[in-house]
C-alpha cells in the first residue's frame, strides 16, 4: 500500500537534507511502528507523506497503492485516503470542530461519488464516534482544538480519523499527553480501524503504545534513514537496551 523507496529529503529554506535514503514499505492490513532517537526524521517523514510545502523530495520515490504522490498537493492526498495524525495538531479558530467534521467527510464523500451525508445521518455518526472515545460531544462545538488539552488534541485527531475511515493512517505520537484510561481508549480507537484493506503506521517513542496496538513490523529511523526492521521483539529490544546497540550495528 505504501512504498517509501530511496526517499531524500530537505528542508526548502536553507537545504538541509533530512531525509537522506529511506526505505520503508507498508503492506494493507499492516500496522507498522516506527520508533528512533529524537530529531532523527520521524515527524519529518509524515510531514513528506501529508505534502507539505516546506520539504522537498530531492530523490527517490513515494507509492501510494503503486501510484507516485509526490505530484499530489495535501487536499488529494487526503481524498485519496491518506491520513495523517500530526505530533502537534493544528488549532483552527473560527471553525466548530462539528462543522470542520462535516466539511472533511463530505469532501471524501464528493471525491467517491456520493452524494453529502444528511444532518441526522451525520449527527449519528459523529455521536457514536465520539462516544466510542468518551469525549464530551459538546466539546465538538468549540473551535478544533483551540484550547483542547494534549490528550484532548489526540482524541479530536483519533475522531477525525473514525469518520473518514482513510486507506493509509499515520499517527505521530498519539500517546504522548495521553492518560493511562486515554490511552487504552485512543488504542482501542485505532486497532477498531484495523482492517485488511487499511494500512496504519504509528510513530511511537515507546513500547507501551504497542503493548496496546501490537504492531506487524516495527523499524528504527536514525538519521533520515531506516537503519533496522524487525517485529515486535524489536521494540522490546530497543526499551530494553536502547539505541545505542542497533546504531551500532548500522554504522
Ligand atoms: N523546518 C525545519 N527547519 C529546521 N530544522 C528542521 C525543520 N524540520 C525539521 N528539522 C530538523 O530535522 C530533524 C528531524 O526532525 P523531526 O521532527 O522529524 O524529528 P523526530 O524524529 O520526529 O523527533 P522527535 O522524536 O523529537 O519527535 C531535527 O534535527 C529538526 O531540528
Ligand atoms: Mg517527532
Amino acid at each position: 500500500m505504501l512504498e517509501i523507496k530511496n526517499l531524500h529529503a530537505r528542508i526548502v529554506d536553507d537545504g538541509t537534507e533530512i531525509i537522506r535514503g529511506l526505505d520503508l514499505t507498508v503492506k494493507a492490513g499492516e500496522v507498522a511502528a516506527i520508533m528512533g532517537p529524537n530529531g532523527s526524521g520521524k515527524s519529518t517523514l509524515s510531514y513528506i507523506l501529508a505534502g507539505r510545502e516546506d520539504y522537498e523530495v530531492t530523490e527517490g520515490d513515494i507509492l501510494y497503492n503503486g501510484q507516485s504522490i509526490l505530484e499530489m498537493d495535501p487536499a488529494e492526498r487526503a481524498t485519496a485516503g491518506i491520513f495523517l495524525a500530526f505530533q502537534y495538531p493544528m488549532e483552527i479558530p473560527g471553525v466548530a470542530t462539528m462543522e470542520f467534521l462535516k466539511v472533511a467527510m463530505n469532501e471524501q464523500r464528493k471525491a467517491r461519488g456520493e452524494e453529502p451525508l444528511k444532518v441526522p445521518e451525520f449527527l449519528k455518526r459523529v455521536k457514536e464516534a465520539a462516544a466510542s472515545l468518551s469525549m464530551d460531544i459538546n466539546m465538538l462545538k468549540r473551535p478544533l482544538n483551540v484550547g483542547f488539552s494534549g490528550g484532548e488534541k489526540k482524541r479530536a485527531e483519533i475522531l477525525q480519523m473514525k469518520l473518514l475511515e482513510p486507506k493509509l493512517c499515520v499517527l505521530d505520537e498519539t500517546d504522548s499527553g495521553l492518560d493511562i484510561d486515554a490511552l487504552k481508549i485512543v488504542s482501542e480507537g485505532v486497532n477498531a480501524l484495523r482492517s485488511p484493506d487499511r494500512a496504519i503506521v504509528v510513530i511511537t517513542h515507546y513500547q507501551r503504545l504497542l503493548e496496546h496496538i501490537v504492531p506487524d513490523s516495527v523499524h528504527v529511523l536514525y538519521k533520515g534513514q531506516v537503519i533496522k526492521s524487525g517485529d515486535k521483539s524489536l521494540a522490546f529490544d530497543l526499551e530494553a537496551n536502547g539505541y545505542a546497540g542497533v546504531i551500532g550495528e548500522a554504522a
